[in-house]
Parts: C-alpha cells; structure tokens; sequence
C-alpha cells in the first residue's frame, strides 16, 4: 500500500518548511532522508506538523508498536469494503481474519502461483510481439495481477474492465486521497458497493458449484469449505471483505513495483546484463535478488503513514531519543531505513546478497503485507518475461500523468526471425 507527499503538503500547517518538505518528499527523497537520519533522525517537525522516524532500526520499533503508532486507512476503507485488517490495530478483526487468510494462503502453493504468473504473463507478451515495443503497465503489470486476483483468489469479477476500476478506484481513495477530494472518496464507496454486489452474486453461486464440484481450489473456495465455528464469527460477510482486499491490495502494487525495477535495472547496464542472464536461464532466485535490490533504489513508497495516540519517547536512552506526541501524525519511512548504513552495509550500493530482513518493501510488524510471499514469486516472475525479450530496452520513461501511479512505460526490443 502508498502513500504520498501529499500526507505532508496536507499536515495543518502549510508554512515554507512543509512546501519544502513535500517538494523533497517528491523530487529527491534519499537526500532528504540522509539529512535527516544523519542530523535528526527521529525529526519532530514544528507548529504540529509530522515526525519523521528514518533510522531502520527505530522504523522497526514504530511499526512493532501498533498500540501507539494507529493505522490511519479506516476513515477511507470502512465506508467502502467494510472494517479490514488494515484499517484496525490490535483487534480481533485483524487477528483472526489475517490469521485465516494466512493459513489459506499457503506456502504450498507458490510454485502453482509461479506457473499461473508465467502463463499469464506469456500471454500479455506474446501477442504484442510483432510490435516490437510493449506498453508494460496497462497491458502486463496491472493486467498479469488482475488475472491472477481471479486465478488465485477466486474473485474474477464480471470483467477486466470493471476489475480494474475497482481497484483504482479503491486504491486512490484509501491511499492518496489526503485532500479528501470528495468525488474520489465517492468513487471509493461506489466500487465497493459494486464488489458486493458482485460477490453477494457469487458466492452462493460458488457455494452450489463446489457441491457439484469439490475439487474446486482457489482462496474463495477453500474460506467457502472451511467451517468457522460461530463463536469466532468469520462469516460470509467476513469473507467478503477480506477477498475483495485481495483486489484492493494486490494489483497497483505490483504494477508499481514492476515499472520502477525495470526502470532501476535499466539504468545500470551492468547489473542488467547480469539479471538479462538469469533471466534467461530461469535462475528465479537471482531474478528476486535482483527485483529486491532494484525496488530499494525506489520503492513503491517512501514511508508508511501512522497516527500517534499516546505520548511515546521512541529510540528511549539513545542520543536521537524524541517524545512524540500524543495526536502526531508520525511518517515511518521503510525507504529511508532501508538506505540506513548503520544496518545496511555499503547502502548506496546494489548488492545481491543482502538477507531478506533488510528489506521492508512490504511493510514491517502488525500489518506486513498479506501478499508478502505471493509478490515475493509474481512481481520477479513478471520482470523476468520482460527481461527475456530479445535486445529490451527502455522505449519512455515512467510516466505518472500526475497521478501516484505509473500510467505508461513503454519498452522496446529486437524482432524474432
Ligand atoms: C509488490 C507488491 C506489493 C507491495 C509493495 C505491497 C506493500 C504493502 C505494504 C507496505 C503494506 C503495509 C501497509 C502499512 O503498514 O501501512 C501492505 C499491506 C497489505 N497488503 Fe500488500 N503489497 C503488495 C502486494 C499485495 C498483494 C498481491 C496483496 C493481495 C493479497 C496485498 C494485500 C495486502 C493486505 C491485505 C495488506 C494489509 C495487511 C494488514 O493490515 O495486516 N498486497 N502491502
């Protein structure tokens, strides 16, 4: 899940230091964050405007303190799938329905997951072929994960087109919508009344289905065979929400995520070659070794947004302790701790051997991403296609058309003879 700038253009007051703030926020994040975690790294900003938290380890504690540092998604989430896990702390809601998920989702199933990404993204390449450029974000990386959200998940919709405006529309609204813009916020609680709708359809359809049909196996049909005891009260209402979660989470990420370690791994020839490589021989380890490391040099976010509710001195009995209000709106950046040289050994550089808990691209504690293991497989299986195309090169930039998404990068390569 993203989050923006705007979170600090948005802080009540918009004085001169806020502007510079969010214009660094936008336009050059790592400086901004290396002055910080070097000068103030726990930086309370003032006239109540947001505190930074930028040192990895300190990143860490904030997030392992849900009690304190609050979720803030709720306001946008409820009124349109309903309460989820990520916009509770510390709750049943959160508990037992991430729980369930996660023993749904299960580990299992990661080389079926593989396959599916492979066909699927075989598809979106080869019939483009002949043209000798590819569009990647609306006809590969937002198209591969909406598939999969059917294949996988169980939750098809009623078509790709209608697929993708949910996802949008709910994404937009929950994670950047800080001027509360009202007709994104509309569209938000309109996707998610069509969901329903669609869901409440589908359901008892699936429900006859697997009947006729037991065999039947992807996320939907497994909570659908499951029997939950009604003292934990996980019923359909719960499963509906937590699918239609799966589409809201899973598929502007890993299109972000795609596009910008494509555009890292072509601005360093080198390494590329090397990715092009095992790519080409289907090395799946070092291709997500690659994918990671790219995504550190720009990661989908630069920080996690957290609402502070009681008094809290983080980094306590250390030179950069800092009190953090009660009432803060407290930015925890996982880009800056993951540049932090004090736990990241040569941080400006791009090594493949780092270990996995260096990175924090899905988050950190509480509400680490529920697609952690999934993204792990899909966003390298959907590089690695790319990659494997004869010559690839970059045909554009990223283009965001002024919105948080990557909207158009185009890619270009050889023909086949
Ligand atoms: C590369 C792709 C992805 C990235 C970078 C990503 C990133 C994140 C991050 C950073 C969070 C935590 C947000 C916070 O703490 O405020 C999160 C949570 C979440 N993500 Fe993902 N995500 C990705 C893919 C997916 C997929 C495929 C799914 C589908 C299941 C998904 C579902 C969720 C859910 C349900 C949560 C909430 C977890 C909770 O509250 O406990 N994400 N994701």
């Amino acid at each position: 899940m993203t989050t923006t700038d705007q979170q600090i253009k948005n802080t009540p007051k918009k004085g001169l230091a806020a502007r510079f703030l969010g214009y660094m926020i936008e336009n050059k994040p790592d400086l901004l964050f290396r002055i910080i975690r070097n000068t103030r790294p726990n930086l309370v900003t003032p006239n109540n405007g947001p505190v930074f938290i930028t040192r990895f380890n300190d990143v860490q504690e904030a997030l392992s303190r849900p009690d304190v540092f609050n979720i803030t998604y709720a306001p946008m989430i409820d009124p349109s799938v309903g309460p989820f896990m990520l916009g509770r702390d510390s709750t049943t809601i959160n508990q037992r329905d991430k729980g369930i998920m996660k023993s749904l989702m299960q580990r299992e199933d990661l080389p079926a997951i593989r396959e599916k990404v492979a066909h699927l993204v075989n598809e979106a390449v080869e019939r483009q072929m002949q043209s000798r450029k590819i569009e990647v974000v609306n006809t590969v990386s937002r198209w591969v994960p909406l598939k999969l959200t059917g294949e996988y998940f169980g939750f098809p919709g009623p078509d790709m087109e209608s697929m993708f405006r949910w996802s949008l529309a709910t994404q937009l609204d929950m994670f950047h919508n800080l001027d509360h813009d009202s007709v994104i916020h509309q569209n938000n609680i309109d996707a998610g009344r069509e969901m329903k709708a669609y869901l409440q359809k589908l359901m008892p359809e699936r429900r006859e289905a697997l009947k006729q049909h037991p065999q039947m196996d992807d996320i939907l049909s497994r909570l659908m065979k499951s029997h939950f005891p009604d003292a934990i009260h996980f019923d359909d209402e719960r499963i509906m929400v937590n699918i239609m979660g799966t589409l809201v989470g899973g598929v502007e990420t890993t299109s972000q995520a795609v596009v910008q370690i494509l555009d890292q791994l072509f601005k360093r020839p080198k390494i590329l070659a090397e990715a092009i490589a095992a790519a080409k021989i289907d090395d799946n380890d070092l291709v997500y070794l690659s994918c990671w490391e790219a995504l550190r040099f720009n990661p989908i976010n630069p920080f996690v947004v957290r609402h502070c509710v009681s008094d809290y001195k983080i980094a306590s009995g250390t030179l950069r302790s800092a009190t953090i209000k009660a009432g803060s709106l407290v930015l925890v950046s996982t880009r800056s701790a993951m540049r932090d040289g004090r736990q990241i050994p040569a941080a400006s550089d791009f090594c493949i051997d780092r270990p996995p808990y260096h990175y924090m691209h899905m988050g950190y504690g509480m509400h680490t991403c529920l697609g952690d293991q999934l993204s792990r497989v899909q966003v390298p299986e959907i590089v690695k296609r790319i990659l494997k195309l004869p010559n690839v090169r970059p045909g554009s930039a990223m283009d965001f058309k002024g919105g948080p998404f990557p909207e158009s990068y185009i890619v270009e390569f050889d023909p086949i003879y």
